[in-house]
C-alpha cells in the first residue's frame, strides 16, 4: 500500500484560482461548490434532473434517477439512471445546436501532423456528414445495437464515425491507433465486431504509419474466428471527403507516398460511400440504459476489458464534467491534446465539448513536432483558453526549457488541465509558472475510462489548488478512504479509494463479462466501488492519489498490465518465465522492467534483448516498448511460490533496502539479481 508521507511538504503550498477564470465562473466561491456538491449527494434526482432539462428527450423520464446495487452480498450489481427515458447522444451534440440557430459555430478546427495542414467544420456540416455516414452505415445493414470497430487517426472522419454509430444505435469500439494488429484483432473479437473503420495511414511527427496495412493485419488474424465483412478506408493522406476544396488544406501530401492494399471483397472507400448519402438521417431513439460504447481498458489478469457505457447517464456526465471542471462558456476555445482512441478524448474532445456547444481544436500530431512549441504555437493561433493535456507531455516538453514556452505569448490560457497519471509537484510548478505565466489555475482530474469523465477535480473559478493533488470530488461523487480491512478512514489518512454511491457517467458493465465487472471493482470492498487507486486525505479534506494498488503500471499515461506484458514475452521460445514491474521514469512516470528467466542453455544477448523488446511492441503497441529487459537466473518467490514483485521493485530501482524477506524461498537470487542489473540511464 503506497503510504502518504510524500505529502507533508508539498501540502503547505497552496494557490487561489487564477483571476480571469475566477471572474466569470459558474461556480466562484467554495461555498457555492459545497452547497452544489451537498445537493448533488444527497438529493441527486434533484441535482441531476436540472441538468438533464437541457437536454432533449424523445420520452421524458418518470419514476427513480438512479436505481441501483452496489452490494454484491445482496445481489447482481447494477446501476440504472433515467431508465425509461429516450434519448440520442448525437442529437444533443449536434441537431440541438443547429436548432437553436448555432449551425455557423465552428465545432473544430482541425490541426494537422504538418503545421500547414488546417481546417475547420462548423455543426451544421459536422452534422450533414454525421447523416450521411450514419446512411452509409445503415446502408451495409449495420443496426442498433451491432459493434463498429474503429481504427482511426485524429481526423475529423473519426468524429463523424462515432457520432454516426450513436446516432444509429451501434456501438463502437475505438481502439486507438498506437496499438497493434495483434491487440486489435483481440478487440474486435471480443467484441465480434463485423465492420472495421480505418485511414490509408498517418504521419506522427515524421513516422508514417500505415493503418490500412495494421486494419489487414487484425483483419487476417481474426479470420479463423471471426470475420469482417467491411473494412472502410478513409483516404487522409490523399484527399478530404468533406471538402472540395483542397486549398484548405494546403500541406496536403501526394498520395504517391502510401500504397494501399486492396481487398475487393472487403475493402470500400469512405469517400465513394459518401458520394450522394443523403444528409437527412432520423436518430435512432434509444432507452437511457442502452448501450453507447466499448472501449478496452487493461485489466490486471492480461485479457483487456471491454469497459461498456450506457447513453443518458454518460451523457449527463460528459457534458457537466467537461462544463465545470474547465468552466466552459460560450466564446472559449479549448484543446484537449489526448488520442480519442483513448477515454479522455471520447469524453473531452468528442461528447462532452460537443454536448456542451464548444468550438475545440482537433490536433492529430505531436508536441515535439516540427518543434517543442508547437502547442504553444496552436494556443497562439486559435486563442485557447482551455487546455488540458497530460503529465508525461509537460514533463517530455520541460526538458526543452522555458525558450519553446516564451516564443509564444499563451496570453488567451485561463485552465491548464491534466490527466492521466499523479502530476509531480515539479511539473505543476513549471506547468502553472511557465507555461500559465501564473495566471492559470492548473486543474488535475483523476478519472478513469471506467468513471466516464472526472471524479476528483479542483474547480477552475473556486477551489485552491495544492501541486499534486486531485483536491476534491466532482458533483454526485462520494469517496472514502478504506483500511486494509475495509473500515472507513475518518479525517486525515491513507488507504484504498473507493466510492460509495453511483453516479450517472459510471461504467455499467465490462462487455460479455458480468462476472469479471463484479469481481474486479466490487468484491474486495463489498458496497463500494473500488477504481484500484491508493489514496490519501489530508489535514484540508484534499485527495492525492498515491499509485495502483495492483499489478497495473501507467507508462505516458496509459495503464498496462504486467501479466499482458509477460504473456508475450513467455510466448519467446528462449523464455522460460517473465516478471515485469514499472521502474520511475522522468519523463513517462513509469518504465518497464522486464525481468527474464531463460530455457536452459540459451544465451542472454543484446540480439535477445532487441528481439524481446521489439516482440512487446509488435504485439501490444509501439507505446509500450520495455526500457530494460534484464536476465534473472532465479526470480525472488515466495515459498508457495508467487513472485515477489516488491522485491523486484526494489532490484529496478537499485534499491538494497528491500524489506522483510522472511517468506522468501531462495534469497540467494536477490544478490544474483542486483549484479545483473543492466545499464541504467
Ligand atoms: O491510476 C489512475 C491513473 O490512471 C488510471 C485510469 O487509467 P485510464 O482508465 O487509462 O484513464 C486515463 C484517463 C482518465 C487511474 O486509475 N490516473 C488518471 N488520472 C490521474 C491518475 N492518477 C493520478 N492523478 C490523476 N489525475
Amino acid at each position: 500500500m503506497a503510504s502518504g508521507d510524500m505529502t507533508s511538504s508539498k501540502e503547505n503550498a497552496i494557490f487561489p484560482p487564477g483571476e480571469a477564470v475566477h471572474k466569470a465562473a459558474y461556480v466562484s466561491s467554495m461555498e457555492q461548490y459545497h452547497k452544489m456538491y451537498k445537493e448533488s449527494v444527497t438529493d441527486p434526482e434533484a441535482f441531476w434532473m436540472k441538468i438533464a432539462k437541457d437536454f432533449y428527450f424523445k420520452e421524458q423520464h418518470s419514476g427513480k434517477f438512479f436505481d441501483y446495487n452496489f452490494n454484491i452480498n445482496k445481489g447482481p450489481i447494477y446501476v440504472k439512471c433515467m431508465e425509461n427515458a429516450s434519448t440520442n447522444i448525437c442529437y444533443n451534440c449536434l441537431d440541438r445546436h443547429v436548432k437553436n440557430g448555432q449551425g455557423d459555430v465552428t465545432a473544430f478546427y482541425w490541426e494537422g501532423n504538418d503545421p500547414m495542414d488546417c481546417t475547420n467544420i462548423t455543426y451544421k456540416k459536422l452534422l450533414d456528414e454525421v447523416c450521411k455516414f450514419s446512411n452509409v452505415l445503415k446502408s451495409l445493414g449495420v443496426k442498433k445495437g451491432d459493434r463498429v470497430a474503429i481504427y482511426m487517426p485524429m481526423i475529423i472522419e473519426l468524429v463523424i464515425a462515432m457520432l454516426a454509430c450513436a446516432r444509429i444505435g451501434a456501438i463502437h469500439s475505438i481502439v486507438f491507433a498506437g496499438f497493434s494488429a495483434e491487440s486489435l484483432s483481440s478487440r474486435i473479437l471480443d467484441a465480434e465486431c463485423d465492420i472495421l473503420l480505418t485511414a490509408d495511414g498517418v504521419y506522427r511527427g515524421s513516422k508514417l504509419i500505415h493503418l490500412k496495412q495494421i486494419a489487414d493485419e487484425a483483419i487476417n488474424l481474426c479470420k479463423d474466428k471471426h470475420k469482417v465483412s467491411t473494412c472502410i478506408t478513409v483516404r487522409h493522406l490523399t484527399d478530404n471527403s468533406f471538402s472540395d476544396d483542397v486549398s484548405d488544406r494546403p500541406g496536403k501530401r501526394p498520395c504517391s507516398k502510401v500504397q494501399v492494399p486492396w481487398n475487393s471483397g472487403v475493402d470500400k472507400w469512405w469517400h465513394i460511400l459518401m458520394e450522394g448519402a443523403s444528409t437527412e438521417c432520423e436518430p435512432e431513439w434509444l432507452k437511457s440504459e442502452e448501450p453507447l460504447f466499448i472501449l478496452y481498458t487493461s485489466g490486471s489478469t492480461g485479457k483487456p476489458k471491454g469497459i461498456l457505457h450506457h447513453v443518458t447517464g454518460y451523457m449527463l456526465y460528459a457534458a457537466t464534467t467537461h462544463k465545470y471542471t474547465f468552466d466552459y462558456h460560450a466564446g472559449d476555445i479549448y484543446f484537449c491534446t489526448a488520442d480519442i482512441g483513448w477515454i479522455t478524448g471520447h469524453t473531452y474532445i468528442t461528447y462532452g465539448p460537443l454536448l456542451n456547444g464548444a468550438t475545440s481544436v482537433l490536433f492529430e500530431g505531436i508536441p515535439l513536432f516540427p518543434d517543442p512549441s508547437r502547442y504553444w504555437s496552436i494556443v497562439d493561433k486559435y486563442q485557447v483558453s482551455k487546455f488540458y493535456t497530460a503529465p508525461t507531455a509537460v514533463r517530455s516538453l520541460m526538458k526543452f526549457g522555458d525558450d519553446p514556452v516564451k516564443k509564444y505569448k499563451r496570453s488567451s490560457l485561463q485552465v491548464l488541465g491534466t490527466v492521466g497519471e499523479p502530476i509531480n509537484p515539479e511539473a505543476w510548478m513549471w506547468y502553472h509558472k511557465v507555461i500559465g505565466n501564473s495566471n492559470c489555475t492548473i486543474v488535475d482530474t483523476f478519472w478513469q475510462t471506467e468513471t466516464g469523465g472526472h471524479v476528483l477535480t479542483p474547480l477552475p473559478g473556486c477551489t485552491p489548488t495544492k501541486p499534486g493533488s486531485a483536491t476534491f470530488p466532482f458533483f454526485g461523487i462520494v469517496p472514502a478512504v478504506l483500511s486494509e480491512n475495509g473500515e472507513e478512514v475518518e479525517g486525515p489518512g491513507d488507504g484504498y479509494l473507493v466510492f460509495k454511491q453511483p453516479w450517472p457517467g459510471m461504467m455499467r458493465t465490462i462487455y460479455g463479462d458480468q462476472k469479471r465487472f463484479e469481481g474486479t471493482y466490487f468484491k474486495r470492498f463489498p458496497g463500494y466501488y473500488v477504481p484500484g487507486d491508493g489514496c490519501y486525505r489530508d489535514d484540508d479534506g484534499y485527495y492525492w492519489i498515491t499509485g495502483r494498488i495492483d499489478d497495473m503500471i501507467n507508462v505516458s499515461g496509459h495503464l498496462l498490465s504486467t501479466a499482458e506484458v509477460e504473456s508475450v514475452l513467455i510466448e519467446h521460445p528462449s523464455v522460460a518465465e517473465a516478471a515485469v514491474v514499472g521502474k520511475p521514469h522522468s519523463i513517462k512516470g513509469e518504465a518497464l522492467y522486464c525481468f527474464v528467466t531463460l530455457v536452459d542453455g540459451i544465451e542472454f544477448t543484446p540480439e535477445l534483448v532487441k528481439e524481446l523488446k521489439e516482440r512487446v511492441r509488435h504485439s501490444i503497441g509501439p507505446f509500450c516498448t520495455p526500457d530494460y529487459v534484464q536476465y534473472a537466473p532465479g526470480l525472488p518467490k515466495t515459498r508457495s511460490g508467487k513472485i515477489m514483485r516488491r522485491v523486484l521493485r526494489n532490484v529496478a530501482r537499485g534499491n538494497h533496502d528491500i524489506g522483510d524477506v522472511s517468506t522468501m524461498a531462495d534469497q540467494s537470487v536477490v544478490d544474483v539479481l542486483f549484479t545483473n542489473r543492466p545499464e541504467q540511464d
